[in-house]
């Protein structure tokens, strides 16, 4: 028995959903502990392409248990029509292989105006969100004024809820920001509505989950976004409004600390972001629109040309800690084939300073100068290769080195986004 913690080392996109679903062969439940439908994680399967951003990216398998946790924002309209966009592709949903914590919240329809029209009064200092309201909706939860799944069953609890909600934010909405009023009585048909298809979906996640560990089945949490774009250990403020690290797959499920056995940090083996904020290995040459075309880099969700960089090991190192990483994950390493010579961020130059760990304050990071290692490429295809020999010799020096300077090993290489294309050299389950 084993409860394995899959996170997104660096800014989100790493390819959680690749590795989540090679996984989840192993795993018995599938669990999603954080963030909403910011996320869009990838799976390829027989040449098919699958980008989900709510339910668990297990649901492929058929018959494992995919669970929406309680540190999750839902909302129910991109649920629905999620379930119903891979019914229609032949991935059975069902009550047996979908469950939905009661106590997640749920992101309202002034939440996503919220969103827009926050960034649009920012202008060309917005965070660059994914517009999905997932910030006003954690903002609720802190608020204590959210409204919740559970409360969409009780028609009288929900439309008190939504009534005191709407006075704070259509006062917001327009007379801050001169946008239209949220109406009460559409909202509220709408919501009872999507209440009514989600219901028997519903479940107290902690429960199941502690009768799932008390079987000995097998448990895989699955990190959406990334360790630096966590609310309290992310390049602040340009992260999203949740705890993306390892830690809150407990907070974000209900289950304890000591549950958990093996976390994986998954990284690609270059950089990428989406949106704005600081990125001190951006290229912003020919290198940078080489790897961002051959690696396919742009957003799951939004569509948004991903900025792509070279791997910063400060970055990886930070998350290796953060996490208490006990192995990477490599992606898209066969992205890297073809070049010359590959860079390596070993540490930060600040006005002739070293740093090996990511400084807080973002002025200071915006002036962060990486400081490269330089290595030799390799030119052979990588897609073919089944075990870490296969590997050309640069490719295997390549992995050692990150190995070195963050300070855990690589576990498991992704050369393709096919299942079949992956190099497991320590199965966390076994
Ligand atoms: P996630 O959000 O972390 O799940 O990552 P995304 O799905 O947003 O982005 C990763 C992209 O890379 C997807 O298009 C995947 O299909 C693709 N991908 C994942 N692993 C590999 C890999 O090893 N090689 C290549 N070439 N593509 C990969
Ligand atoms: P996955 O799970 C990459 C980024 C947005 C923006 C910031 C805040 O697919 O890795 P938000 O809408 O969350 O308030 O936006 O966070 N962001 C992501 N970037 N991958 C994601 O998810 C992301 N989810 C949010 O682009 O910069
Ligand atoms: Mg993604």
């Amino acid at each position: 028995m084993s409860n394995v913690v899959v996170v997104g080392t660096q800014w989100g996109d790493e390819g959680k959903g690749k590795v989540i679903d090679f996984l989840t062969e192993f795993a018995q439940v599938i669990v999603r502990f954080q963030g909403g439908n910011n996320a869009g994680h990838t799976i390829v399967v027989n040449n098919e392409k699958f980008i989900v951003h709510l339910i668990p990216s297990g649901i492929l398998h058929g018959n494992k248990k995919c669970v929406i946790g309680n540190g999750l924002v839902i909302d129910p309209a991109v649920l629905i029509q999620e379930i119903r966009d891979l019914r229609s592709r032949g991935i059975d949903v069902n009550t047996n292989n979908l469950f939905i914590s009661e106590k997640a919240h749920v992101i309202m329809p002034y939440h996503k105006r919220m969103d827009h029209a926050r960034e649009k009064a920012k202008g060309a200092k917005c965070l660059g969100t994914t517009g999905r309201g997932i910030g006003p909706c954690y903002e609720d939860k802190a608020a204590r004024t959210g409204i919740r799944i559970i409360d969409l069953l009780d028609k009288d609890v929900f439309l008190e809820k939504l009534k005191a909600k709407l006075v704070e934010q259509n006062f917001y909405l327009e007379k801050l920001f001169q946008e239209e009023p949220v109406d009460l009585k559409t909202t509220y048909r709408e919501y009872l509505g999507y209440a009514e298809e989600i219901r028997p979906y519903i479940t107290n996640v902690s429960l199941l989950l502690d009768r799932a560990i008390k079987e000995g089945q097998n448990v895989l949490f699955e990190g959406a976004q990334g360790t630096h774009l966590d609310i309290d250990h992310g390049t602040y403020p340009f992260v999203t409004s949740s705890n993306t690290v390892a830690a809150e797959a407990c907070i974000g499920t209900g289950i304890g600390p000591l549950k958990l056995d093996t976390v994986i940090g998954t990284c690609k083996a270059y950089t990428t972001r989406v949106g704005g904020g600081p990125f001190p290995t951006e290229l912003k040459d020919e290198v940078g629109d080489l790897i961002q075309k051959k690696g396919a880099e742009f957003g799951a969700t939004t569509g948004r040309r991903r900025r792509c960089g070279w791997i910063d090991t400060v970055q990886v190192r930070d998350s290796v800690r953060i996490n208490g990483l006990t192995g990477l994950a490599i992606t898209k390493l066969d992205v890297l084939s073809g070049l010359d010579k590959i860079k390596i961020c070993v540490a930060y130059d600040y006005q002739g300073e070293r740093f090996i760990h990511i400084p807080p304050q973002l002025k200071v990071l915006e002036n962060c100068k990486p400081v490269y290692e330089e290595l030799e490429g390799w030119q052979d295809n990588i897609m073919d290769a089944r075990d870490f020999q296969d590997l050309p010799a640069q490719a295997q020096a390549y992995l050692k080195r990150i190995e070195e300077l963050v300070g855990v090993s690589v576990t498991l290489i992704s050369i393709g986004s096919r299942r079949e294309t992956t190099i497991v050299l320590q199965n966390p389950f076994k």
